[in-house]
């Protein structure tokens, strides 16, 4: 998208955190701003930042692992501020602890919002987006632990994985259409992920035998000690994604300091090829049944000059 200004942007988890930063940003863009989520007291809370701004925000009560109630909130966003131009699928929960030790209830809980939320914002919003013909953008947030496993945060780091593969395909599907998509992957932000994630985990997802969500889990929550005033604020990171929309960038980086982990995951990849030459006939096989062994939608990235922030 090369203008935002006037166009309806719609964001998951946007009563807090990263999802009213970008709401935030968003607005004060000149978009009109749906955030979605599923905690009406806290999106309460989150109208009455807008208080006294002439920002056009309007708040919308969505689980957005409930795909019945999708189409209601879509549609009472179009009727809200019309069209949808960006789709930034951003709620998420911060499930921690060893995968060893998780139960169904954790996946369940884990990927129906990470995942699902994603599955289910794509499956209600593309078909409209497509269909009004408009320049659109889709973003959904990862984290660093979807480019680099992190201990303790396995069934994170799946969904994570999963929403970053997810936009990958879906800007190569999306080539040649007006939607683009993009990738985001925060790293540490001053956010209330630890706090909310135990306040929506809804009662037929509790696991019955323990207290905490997984036996040994970490809270999400940085432990005492931490200066989480070095975690990058959610305004900061809105701007960040606002300008990786108006760029059409696939991956949104926000954080340099994950260079290194980076390096290391894909130079090990490239260390487990086998040192022998591909053999050039099943090269012209794969080609020709469509599959991409070279996806130009990596080509299109191009560098983030440091002077943009
Ligand atoms: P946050 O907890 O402040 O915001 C997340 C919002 O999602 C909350 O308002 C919550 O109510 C909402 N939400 C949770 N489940 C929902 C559901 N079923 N339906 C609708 N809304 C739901 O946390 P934060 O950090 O802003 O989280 C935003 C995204 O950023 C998440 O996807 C998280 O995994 C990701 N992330 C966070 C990082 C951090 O350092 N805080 C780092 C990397 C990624």
């Amino acid at each position: 998208m090369k203008d935002v200004g006037g166009k309806t942007a719609f964001i998951t988890g946007g009563a807090s955190g990263m999802g009213l930063g970008m709401a935030t940003i968003f607005a004060e863009a000149g978009m009109k701003v749906v955030i979605a989520d599923v905690r009406e007291a806290a999106l309460a809370q989150a109208m009455k930042t807008f208080d006294n701004t002439n920002l056009a925000v309007h708040p919308i009560v969505l689980d957005v692992a409930d795909r019945a109630r999708w189409v209601g909130a879509a549609d009472e966003a179009e009727k809200q501020f019309g069209k949808v131009h960006v789709l930034a699928l951003n709620a998420g929960v911060g499930v921690l602890g060893p995968m060893q030790a998780a139960t169904y209830k954790d996946w369940d809980f884990n990927l129906s919002i990470n995942l699902g939320g994603v599955v289910n914002g794509l499956v209600t919003f593309l078909p409209r987006m497509l269909a009004h013909g408009e320049e659109g953008h889709v973003v959904a947030t990862s984290s660093t632990g979807g480019f680099s496993a992190v201990g303790n945060a396995g069934l994170y780091c799946t969904s994570k994985f999963a929403v970053a593969g997810m936009m990958e395909a879906l800007a190569t599907d999306l080539r040649g259409t007006k939607i683009g998509a993009s990738v985001f992957f925060p790293g540490p932000v001053q956010t209330s992920l630890g706090m909310t994630t135990h306040e929506v985990r809804p009662a037929h997802l509790q696991n019955e035998a323990v207290a905490t969500n997984i036996p040994g889990q970490r809270d999400a929550r940085p432990a005492p000690g931490y200066d989480t005033s070095l975690f990058m604020t959610k305004e900061e990171v809105g701007k960040r994604v606002l300008h990786g929309i108006l760029r059409n960038d696939l991956f949104i980086m926000s954080h340099p300091e994950f260079r290194e982990g980076i390096v290391a995951r894909n130079e090990a990849l490239l260390r487990a090829i086998p040192d022998e030459k591909p053999n050039v006939a099943r090269a012209a096989l794969i080609r020709q049944f469509g599959s991409l062994m070279h996806n130009p939608i990596y080509d299109a990235q191009t560098k983030v000059p440091a002077e943009d922030f």
